[in-house]
């Protein structure tokens, strides 16, 4: 099923979303399910060690480390059914929220897995009010009912209440904990019975025509049908029925009742994503939309990681692909540099595997080793001068300045920095006056993290140390003012890694001030990257 049956079919039947979740809510197990059944892996278990949210700091350092595997965790490709999945990792940590916002950024749906027994919890909460800024259709997967958890008229109250949106039940659990024994599949008219003995085997599903099919008393013990009948019967009466149309436009979401370990209610999961889409999206430009189905190849930079292979320099640029029919070989317009640029060796990520991208299309993600010159936010194209929009970048939360222990590698430090602030790890300013850098992060761990890789990586040991600054803004405005108000504010102003102005402080009264003193000027919280 296609809301738009003018797609091409190989962009038709694209799939490309994230999972998002509040840390042990599934989303491992969950991720490693999907790839078992898209055939990418052949036993669950391989991917339990990448699970981000449950590492520990000095597991997150060991981890960057071994860039292949987080690497190959950012975005996995697999077919399931007639359909192509993109499963784009989000990073579990929240101290990396605006890695996470790019992420969202690239995909065209994100699935919420919340815990059956916890409901929405924090971090949910913040991911899902990212994926409604960018209004994407949410799929919720309700996870671990073969634990106790709770009513689940409760349960789709509490998301509706706390994130506003509409739930329509997709599947019913009948029973929960120890007596849970699958569910009522709604929109198939279903029973799918959880088999308990072996956890990678897919469940049972008998087919039913409707609640009055003696079938079901076959499956279903009385005391549990009973109450199956009368559920149903009050979520008829009380919840929305699904309706595709709000789904896609972010007012509605489904919900799948499930036990990922138990590979249970998964595979119904992955259905609605397939028949209920979206399929590849438009992207917005500055200039227009961007159509999937247009034939010229487009595609945006959403994420940069620098440093997978030590021994060589080099970068990997993940790039959404936005429109066309890639081909490995193709000449690109690099459209921030007015560059062409010769795409050679794009990788395709399968599970644990990189290989050779011989084709992709609209929809897909693909990795392009370069050495330096993909930024995050930079359009390929095939001559156009687009510049893809709403891949912000946030001001720093925290401001720290940095040197290196050993005075000698001033410069190396430099270098290091401008490569981190590149693959957006960090921001980097260097302030006008003194000689110094002051980096900025959204969550202190990143500090740490960046701290090991710079030594890990380069070579160089560093010291972070509290900064006079709290608060980094972008000085927007005609140029000639911004020139005046820097010279007049020499002891604020810095630049960030891309030669933009940007004023350093402690007060926001100065913020204010400045305001005030110069009209027109904007000092902003967010730039766009482009
Ligand atoms: P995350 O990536 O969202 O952080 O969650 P993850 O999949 O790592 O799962 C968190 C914990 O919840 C794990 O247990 C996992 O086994 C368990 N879990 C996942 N799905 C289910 C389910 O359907 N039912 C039940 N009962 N548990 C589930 P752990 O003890 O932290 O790890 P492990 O010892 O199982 O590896």
């Amino acid at each position: 099923m296609s809301n738009r049956p003018d797609l091409p079919p190989e962009i038709a039947r694209r799939r490309t979303f994230a999972i998002i979740s509040h840390p042990d809510a599934g989303k491992t197990t969950l991720t490693e399910k999907f790839l078992l059944f898209g055939g990418a892996i052949q036993m669950a278990g391989q991917v339990r060690a990448k699970g981000e949210a449950r590492r520990t700091r000095s597991d997150f350092m060991k981890l960057e480390q071994d860039r292949g595997i987080s690497v190959s965790a950012s975005a996995m490709s697999f077919d399931f059914r007639q359909y192509r999945f993109n499963l784009v990792d989000t990073p579990g940590h929240s101290d990396f929220s605006e890695d996470t916002y790019r992420t969202l950024t690239a995909v065209d749906a994100a699935i919420m897995v919340i815990d059956g027994a916890k409901g929405v919890e924090s971090q949910t909460r913040k991911l899902f009010e990212v994926c409604r800024l960018r209004d994407l259709p949410i799929l919720t997967f309700c996870n671990k009912m073969d634990r106790e958890s709770r009513d689940t008229f409760e349960i789709i109250d509490e998301i509706q209440e706390n994130l506003a949106i509409d739930v329509a039940p997709a599947s019913w659990p009948i029973g929960m904990g120890r007596d849970f024994l699958g569910c009522y599949d709604i929109l198939h008219d279903r029973l799918e019975l959880m088999d308990r003995a072996d956890r990678n085997r897919v469940a049972e599903s008998i087919k039913i025509s409707g609640l009055d099919d003696p079938k079901l008393a076959e499956h279903v013990p009385a005391e549990q049908l009973e109450k199956l009948r009368e559920e149903l019967e009050m979520a008829r009466e009380l919840l929305p029925a699904f309706d595709r149309q709000s789904f896609l436009e972010g007012h509605m979401t489904p919900i799948w009742f499930g036990s990922a370990i138990n590979s249970f209610g998964v595979k119904e999961l992955m259905d609605g994503i397939g028949e209920y889409g979206p399929e590849p999206q438009i992207q917005k430009s500055a200039e227009r939309g961007v159509a999937p189905e247009e034939t010229k190849v487009t595609g945006f930079v959403f994420k940069v990681q620098a440093n997978m292979d030590p021994k060589h320099r080099d970068r990997v640029a993940f790039v959404r692909l936005a429109s066309g029919h890639f081909e490995r070989g193709m000449k690109l317009l690099h459209v921030r540099s007015g560059k062409p640029m010769a795409v050679s060796n794009p990788v395709l990520f399968l599970a644990a595997d990189r290989e050779l991208a011989e084709e992709a299309w609209a929809g897909d993600i693909i990795g392009i080793p370069n050495h330096g010159q993909l930024r995050i936010g930079d359009a390929l194209t095939e001559g156009e001068k687009l510049r893809f929009t709403g891949i912000p970048s946030f001001a720093p939360e925290l401001l720290q300045s940095v040197r290196a222990t050993d005075p000698m590698k001033g410069k190396h430090l430099e270098k290091a920095l401008m490569q981190f602030a590149e693959e957006g790890a960090a921001k980097v300013f260097k302030p006008s006056i003194g000689s110094g850098f002051i980096v900025g992060v959204v969550g202190a761990l990143q500090f740490d993290v960046l701290a090991s890789r710079i030594e890990i990586e380069y070579g160089i040991p560093v010291r972070f140390e509290p900064s006079q600054f709290t608060s980094a803004r972008w000085v927007l405005g005609p140029k000639d003012t911004v020139e005046k108000l820097a010279n007049a504010n020499k002891q604020h102003i810095s630049t960030d890694h891309d030669g933009d102005i940007v004023f350093l402080t402690r007060l926001q009264w100065d913020i204010d001030r400045v305001v005030r003193d110069y009209p027109g000027v904007t000092l902003s919280a967010t730039k766009e990257m482009m």
